[in-house]
Protein backbone atom coordinates (compact mmCIF):
# COMPACT_ATOMS: atom_id res chain seq x y z
CA UNK A 1 0.00 0.00 0.00
CA UNK A 2 1.38 3.62 -0.82
CA UNK A 3 0.67 6.49 1.61
CA UNK A 4 1.33 10.25 1.16
CA UNK A 5 2.03 11.38 4.13
CA UNK A 6 1.57 15.31 4.93
CA UNK A 7 3.13 17.21 7.83
CA UNK A 8 2.60 20.91 8.67
CA UNK A 9 2.21 20.87 12.62
CA UNK A 10 4.32 23.52 12.96
CA UNK A 11 7.82 25.27 10.98
CA UNK A 12 8.36 22.38 8.70
CA UNK A 13 6.47 21.75 5.25
CA UNK A 14 6.82 18.08 4.73
CA UNK A 15 5.29 15.15 2.29
CA UNK A 16 6.64 11.53 1.88
CA UNK A 17 5.38 8.17 0.11
CA UNK A 18 5.99 5.54 2.56
CA UNK A 19 5.17 1.60 1.08
CA UNK A 20 3.70 -0.45 3.73
CA UNK A 21 4.04 1.55 6.57
CA UNK A 22 8.17 0.93 6.35
CA UNK A 23 9.62 1.84 3.20
CA UNK A 24 10.07 5.36 2.42
CA UNK A 25 10.48 6.03 -1.48
CA UNK A 26 10.64 9.74 -0.56
CA UNK A 27 10.45 12.52 2.62
CA UNK A 28 10.45 15.88 0.98
CA UNK A 29 11.25 18.58 4.36
CA UNK A 30 11.09 21.79 3.86
CA UNK A 31 12.39 23.75 7.00
CA UNK A 32 11.30 27.64 7.70
CA UNK A 33 13.95 28.17 10.06
CA UNK A 34 15.54 30.90 8.29
CA UNK A 35 12.12 32.54 7.84
CA UNK A 36 11.69 32.54 11.43
CA UNK A 37 15.49 33.01 12.48
CA UNK A 38 14.73 36.81 12.95
CA UNK A 39 12.32 36.25 15.64
CA UNK A 40 14.15 33.69 17.50
CA UNK A 41 11.03 31.41 17.69
CA UNK A 42 8.11 30.36 15.46
CA UNK A 43 5.79 33.09 14.48
CA UNK A 44 2.68 31.05 13.77
CA UNK A 45 0.60 33.47 11.05
CA UNK A 46 3.98 33.61 9.65
CA UNK A 47 4.31 29.66 9.87
CA UNK A 48 0.84 29.17 8.19
CA UNK A 49 1.12 31.67 5.69
CA UNK A 50 4.15 29.77 4.37
CA UNK A 51 3.17 26.33 4.33
CA UNK A 52 0.19 27.72 2.22
CA UNK A 53 2.72 29.01 -0.14
CA UNK A 54 4.81 26.11 -0.13
CA UNK A 55 2.87 22.74 0.15
CA UNK A 56 1.53 22.39 -3.34
CA UNK A 57 5.27 22.30 -4.42
CA UNK A 58 6.55 20.02 -1.48
CA UNK A 59 3.87 17.37 -2.08
CA UNK A 60 4.50 17.35 -5.62
CA UNK A 61 8.30 17.23 -5.33
CA UNK A 62 7.37 13.92 -2.70
CA UNK A 63 5.86 12.32 -5.78
CA UNK A 64 8.21 13.05 -8.29
CA UNK A 65 11.10 12.10 -6.09
CA UNK A 66 9.21 8.77 -5.43
CA UNK A 67 8.61 8.13 -8.74
CA UNK A 68 4.73 7.36 -8.06
CA UNK A 69 1.75 9.41 -9.36
CA UNK A 70 -0.95 10.43 -7.97
CA UNK A 71 -2.99 8.10 -8.92
CA UNK A 72 -1.09 5.58 -7.56
CA UNK A 73 -1.45 6.38 -4.29
CA UNK A 74 -3.63 4.04 -1.89
CA UNK A 75 -4.39 6.56 1.04
CA UNK A 76 -2.86 10.12 2.71
CA UNK A 77 -2.34 10.45 5.79
CA UNK A 78 -1.86 14.06 7.26
CA UNK A 79 -1.19 15.59 10.68
CA UNK A 80 -3.86 17.07 12.07
CA UNK A 81 -3.54 17.17 16.19
CA UNK A 82 -1.59 18.47 18.22
CA UNK A 83 0.04 21.73 17.19
CA UNK A 84 -0.30 25.68 15.74
CA UNK A 85 -3.86 25.62 14.74
CA UNK A 86 -3.07 27.39 11.77
CA UNK A 87 -0.29 25.45 10.58
CA UNK A 88 -2.42 22.26 11.02
CA UNK A 89 -5.32 24.08 9.07
CA UNK A 90 -3.02 24.35 5.83
CA UNK A 91 -1.73 20.39 5.40
CA UNK A 92 -4.86 19.11 6.53
CA UNK A 93 -7.18 21.17 4.08
CA UNK A 94 -4.59 20.32 1.15
CA UNK A 95 -5.24 16.92 2.21
CA UNK A 96 -8.77 16.64 2.25
CA UNK A 97 -8.65 18.86 -1.52
CA UNK A 98 -6.56 15.38 -2.61
CA UNK A 99 -8.58 13.03 -1.41
CA UNK A 100 -11.63 14.82 -2.89
CA UNK A 101 -10.32 15.35 -6.47
CA UNK A 102 -8.31 12.14 -6.47
CA UNK A 103 -10.80 10.06 -5.06
CA UNK A 104 -8.32 8.64 -2.42
CA UNK A 105 -9.00 8.43 1.17
CA UNK A 106 -7.16 9.64 3.82
CA UNK A 107 -7.01 9.78 7.45
CA UNK A 108 -6.25 12.40 10.46
CA UNK A 109 -2.88 11.86 12.15
CA UNK A 110 -1.67 12.45 15.66
CA UNK A 111 1.63 13.90 15.82
CA UNK A 112 2.37 12.39 19.12
CA UNK A 113 1.88 9.20 17.61
CA UNK A 114 3.86 9.79 14.70
CA UNK A 115 6.83 11.08 16.67
CA UNK A 116 6.55 7.29 18.89
CA UNK A 117 5.94 5.48 15.11
CA UNK A 118 9.48 7.57 13.41
CA UNK A 119 12.01 4.40 14.99
CA UNK A 120 9.26 1.65 13.39
CA UNK A 121 10.62 3.00 9.80
CA UNK A 122 14.01 2.02 10.10
CA UNK A 123 13.62 -0.90 13.20
CA UNK A 124 11.63 -4.03 13.88
CA UNK A 125 10.26 -3.28 17.31
CA UNK A 126 7.98 -5.35 19.50
CA UNK A 127 5.51 -3.84 21.55
CA UNK A 128 5.39 -2.72 24.62
CA UNK A 129 7.94 0.00 24.87
CA UNK A 130 8.30 2.75 26.81
CA UNK A 131 8.15 5.54 24.75
CA UNK A 132 10.08 8.83 25.18
CA UNK A 133 8.99 11.87 23.08
CA UNK A 134 10.88 15.08 23.12
CA UNK A 135 10.42 17.94 20.97
CA UNK A 136 9.82 21.96 21.12
CA UNK A 137 5.94 21.16 21.83
CA UNK A 138 5.63 18.00 24.15
CA UNK A 139 7.44 16.01 26.95
CA UNK A 140 6.03 12.78 27.55
CA UNK A 141 7.42 9.86 29.03
CA UNK A 142 5.01 6.41 28.20
CA UNK A 143 4.01 3.59 28.30
CA UNK A 144 3.77 2.31 23.83
CA UNK A 145 1.25 -0.87 23.58
CA UNK A 146 0.60 -0.74 19.88
CA UNK A 147 0.69 2.24 17.21
CA UNK A 148 -2.22 4.31 18.42
CA UNK A 149 -2.00 2.73 22.27
CA UNK A 150 -0.01 5.34 24.63
CA UNK A 151 -0.04 5.66 28.46
CA UNK A 152 1.55 8.60 29.91
CA UNK A 153 3.59 7.72 32.56
CA UNK A 154 4.99 11.25 32.83
CA UNK A 155 4.84 14.75 31.40
CA UNK A 156 6.05 18.31 31.59
CA UNK A 157 3.91 20.12 34.25
CA UNK A 158 5.27 23.46 32.71
CA UNK A 159 7.70 23.81 29.09
CA UNK A 160 8.35 21.61 27.48
CA UNK A 161 12.07 20.41 27.18
CA UNK A 162 12.78 21.83 23.14
CA UNK A 163 11.11 24.88 24.37
CA UNK A 164 13.47 24.78 27.49
CA UNK A 165 16.50 24.68 24.89
CA UNK A 166 15.15 27.60 22.95
CA UNK A 167 14.63 29.85 25.42
CA UNK A 168 17.81 29.35 27.25
CA UNK A 169 19.57 29.95 23.80
CA UNK A 170 17.56 32.76 22.99
CA UNK A 171 18.10 34.61 26.25
CA UNK A 172 21.81 34.35 25.74
CA UNK A 173 21.63 35.18 22.10
CA UNK A 174 23.53 31.83 21.45
CA UNK A 175 21.05 31.74 18.21
CA UNK A 176 17.98 29.98 16.47
CA UNK A 177 16.86 26.94 16.61
CA UNK A 178 18.25 26.17 20.33
CA UNK A 179 18.77 22.90 20.55
CA UNK A 180 21.04 21.73 17.81
CA UNK A 181 23.45 24.69 18.96
CA UNK A 182 23.29 24.23 22.74
CA UNK A 183 24.02 20.47 21.85
CA UNK A 184 27.04 21.74 19.69
CA UNK A 185 28.46 24.61 22.18
CA UNK A 186 27.83 21.81 25.34
CA UNK A 187 30.54 19.47 23.62
CA UNK A 188 33.20 22.43 24.15
CA UNK A 189 32.06 23.14 28.18
CA UNK A 190 32.22 21.04 31.20
CA UNK A 191 28.75 20.24 32.44
CA UNK A 192 30.40 20.18 36.45
CA UNK A 193 30.72 24.30 36.16
CA UNK A 194 27.01 24.63 37.42
CA UNK A 195 24.68 21.88 39.38
CA UNK A 196 21.45 23.22 38.57
CA UNK A 197 18.80 21.87 40.49
CA UNK A 198 16.11 19.30 39.67
CA UNK A 199 12.80 19.85 40.58
CA UNK A 200 11.16 17.35 43.39
CA UNK A 201 8.22 16.04 42.00
CA UNK A 202 8.51 12.35 43.07
CA UNK A 203 5.06 11.52 44.17
CA UNK A 204 1.83 10.08 43.61
CA UNK A 205 0.99 10.43 39.93
CA UNK A 206 3.41 13.20 39.43
CA UNK A 207 6.30 10.74 40.17
CA UNK A 208 6.92 10.66 36.53
CA UNK A 209 6.89 14.39 35.47
CA UNK A 210 9.26 16.76 34.75
CA UNK A 211 9.52 20.60 34.85
CA UNK A 212 11.62 22.89 33.40
CA UNK A 213 10.28 26.39 34.40
CA UNK A 214 12.56 26.46 37.16
CA UNK A 215 15.87 25.06 35.40
CA UNK A 216 15.12 28.06 32.82
CA UNK A 217 14.93 30.52 36.06
CA UNK A 218 17.75 29.04 37.47
CA UNK A 219 19.76 29.17 33.66
CA UNK A 220 19.01 32.25 32.97
CA UNK A 221 18.12 34.27 36.23
CA UNK A 222 20.35 32.57 38.84
CA UNK A 223 23.01 31.65 37.33
CA UNK A 224 25.59 32.59 40.10
CA UNK A 225 23.64 30.54 42.92
CA UNK A 226 24.53 27.71 40.79
CA UNK A 227 28.13 28.02 39.82
CA UNK A 228 31.05 25.95 41.49
CA UNK A 229 34.36 27.42 42.12
CA UNK A 230 37.06 26.76 39.44
CA UNK A 231 34.90 26.64 36.57
CA UNK A 232 34.80 29.61 33.89
CA UNK A 233 31.25 30.95 33.98
CA UNK A 234 31.39 30.39 29.81
CA UNK A 235 29.03 30.00 27.15
CA UNK A 236 30.07 26.76 26.62
CA UNK A 237 29.87 25.57 30.30
CA UNK A 238 26.18 27.21 30.91
CA UNK A 239 25.22 24.69 27.69
CA UNK A 240 26.86 21.77 29.47
CA UNK A 241 25.77 22.47 32.72
CA UNK A 242 21.98 23.27 31.31
CA UNK A 243 22.06 20.26 28.62
CA UNK A 244 23.56 17.91 31.05
CA UNK A 245 20.60 18.70 34.24
CA UNK A 246 17.75 18.92 31.06
CA UNK A 247 18.49 15.57 29.92
CA UNK A 248 19.33 14.17 33.45
CA UNK A 249 15.93 14.98 34.49
CA UNK A 250 13.97 12.86 31.55
CA UNK A 251 16.15 10.04 32.13
CA UNK A 252 15.74 9.55 35.73
CA UNK A 253 12.65 9.79 35.27
CA UNK A 254 12.61 7.08 32.38
CA UNK A 255 14.91 4.43 34.68
CA UNK A 256 12.39 4.72 36.91
CA UNK A 257 9.31 4.14 34.49
CA UNK A 258 11.57 0.93 33.33
CA UNK A 259 12.25 -0.29 36.67
CA UNK A 260 8.74 -0.32 37.94
CA UNK A 261 7.50 -1.43 34.98
CA UNK A 262 10.16 -4.02 34.12
CA UNK A 263 9.67 -2.72 30.33
CA UNK A 264 13.43 -2.30 28.81
CA UNK A 265 12.95 -1.48 25.35
CA UNK A 266 13.24 2.19 24.69
CA UNK A 267 12.47 4.21 21.41
CA UNK A 268 12.64 8.24 21.00
CA UNK A 269 11.04 10.67 19.01
CA UNK A 270 11.18 14.21 18.63
CA UNK A 271 13.48 16.91 17.77
CA UNK A 272 15.57 16.38 21.09
CA UNK A 273 15.94 13.24 20.31
CA UNK A 274 18.48 14.27 17.69
CA UNK A 275 20.62 15.92 21.31
CA UNK A 276 23.59 13.95 21.50
CA UNK A 277 24.32 14.14 25.32
CA UNK A 278 21.00 11.86 25.05
CA UNK A 279 21.65 9.28 22.39
CA UNK A 280 25.18 8.84 24.22
CA UNK A 281 23.05 8.38 27.66
CA UNK A 282 21.18 6.02 26.46
CA UNK A 283 22.73 3.94 24.28
CA UNK A 284 25.24 3.59 26.99
CA UNK A 285 22.93 1.47 29.64
CA UNK A 286 23.54 -2.10 28.82
CA UNK A 287 20.35 -2.78 30.76
CA UNK A 288 17.95 -1.20 28.31
CA UNK A 289 17.29 -1.85 24.63
CA UNK A 290 17.36 1.69 22.91
CA UNK A 291 16.14 2.87 19.35
CA UNK A 292 16.42 6.09 18.59
CA UNK A 293 15.83 7.72 14.88
CA UNK A 294 18.08 8.62 12.46
CA UNK A 295 18.36 12.63 12.56
CA UNK A 296 16.24 13.40 10.05
CA UNK A 297 13.50 10.98 11.59
CA UNK A 298 13.66 12.94 14.81
CA UNK A 299 12.36 15.94 13.91
CA UNK A 300 8.94 16.92 12.14
CA UNK A 301 8.66 14.91 8.65
CA UNK A 302 5.63 13.29 7.01
CA UNK A 303 7.37 9.66 6.54
CA UNK A 304 6.57 9.06 10.11
CA UNK A 305 3.47 10.44 9.43
CA UNK A 306 2.75 8.17 6.11
CA UNK A 307 4.25 5.36 8.25
CA UNK A 308 1.38 5.04 10.73
CA UNK A 309 -1.10 6.35 8.69
CA UNK A 310 -0.83 2.72 6.74
CA UNK A 311 -2.11 1.60 9.57
CA UNK A 312 -4.80 2.71 10.01
CA UNK A 313 -5.64 2.85 6.63
CA UNK A 314 -5.05 -0.89 6.27
CA UNK A 315 -7.80 -1.42 8.59
CA UNK A 316 -10.12 0.65 7.11
CA UNK A 317 -10.33 3.65 9.24
CA UNK A 318 -10.57 6.50 6.99
CA UNK A 319 -11.59 10.36 8.00
CA UNK A 320 -14.37 12.23 6.90
CA UNK A 321 -14.53 15.96 4.95
CA UNK A 322 -15.81 16.82 8.45
CA UNK A 323 -12.56 15.69 10.66
CA UNK A 324 -10.84 19.20 11.94
CA UNK A 325 -7.94 20.45 13.17
CA UNK A 326 -6.81 19.89 16.82
CA UNK A 327 -4.36 22.43 18.54
CA UNK A 328 -3.98 21.09 22.10
CA UNK A 329 -3.20 17.52 23.69
CA UNK A 330 -5.09 17.85 26.82
CA UNK A 331 -3.64 18.78 30.05
CA UNK A 332 -2.25 15.78 32.01
CA UNK A 333 -4.36 13.19 30.28
CA UNK A 334 -2.87 9.64 32.23
CA UNK A 335 -4.56 7.74 29.00
CA UNK A 336 -3.56 8.82 25.72
CA UNK A 337 -4.78 9.44 22.94
O1 LIG B 1 9.99 17.56 16.79
P1 LIG B 1 10.39 18.95 16.40
O2 LIG B 1 11.05 19.15 15.05
O3 LIG B 1 9.17 19.93 16.43
C1 LIG B 1 8.19 19.88 17.39
O4 LIG B 1 7.25 19.04 17.22
O5 LIG B 1 8.34 20.64 18.37
O6 LIG B 1 11.35 19.47 17.58
C2 LIG B 1 11.95 20.75 17.55
C3 LIG B 1 12.68 20.96 18.87
C4 LIG B 1 13.22 22.36 19.06
O7 LIG B 1 12.89 22.82 20.36
C5 LIG B 1 14.73 22.18 18.91
O8 LIG B 1 15.49 23.15 19.64
C6 LIG B 1 14.92 20.80 19.47
O9 LIG B 1 13.81 20.07 18.97
N1 LIG B 1 16.17 20.17 19.02
C7 LIG B 1 17.16 19.79 19.85
C8 LIG B 1 18.20 19.27 19.04
N2 LIG B 1 17.81 19.35 17.74
C9 LIG B 1 16.56 19.90 17.75
N3 LIG B 1 17.24 19.85 21.19
C10 LIG B 1 18.38 19.38 21.77
N4 LIG B 1 19.42 18.91 21.07
C11 LIG B 1 19.38 18.81 19.72
N5 LIG B 1 20.43 18.32 19.04
ZN1 LIG C 1 7.19 17.26 16.33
Amino acid sequence: MLVLGIESSCDECSAAVVEDGKKILSNNIATQISIHKPYDGVVPEIASRTHTEWIKGVVETALNESGIGLKDIDGIAVTNRPGLIGSLLVGLSYAKGLSLAAEIPFVGIDHILAHMYAANLEYDIDYPFIGLIVSGGHTIISLVRSYDEIEVMGTTIDDACGEAFDKVAKHYGFGYPGGLIIDQMAKKGDHRAFSFPDPSLHKGEHRYDVSYSGLKTAVINQLDQFHNEGYAKSPENICASFQAAAINMLTKRLFKVSADTGISRVVAGGGVAANSYLRKLLLSKNNLEVFFPSMQLCTDNAAMVAGLGYHYLKAGENSGLDTTAGSRVPAFKRKYP
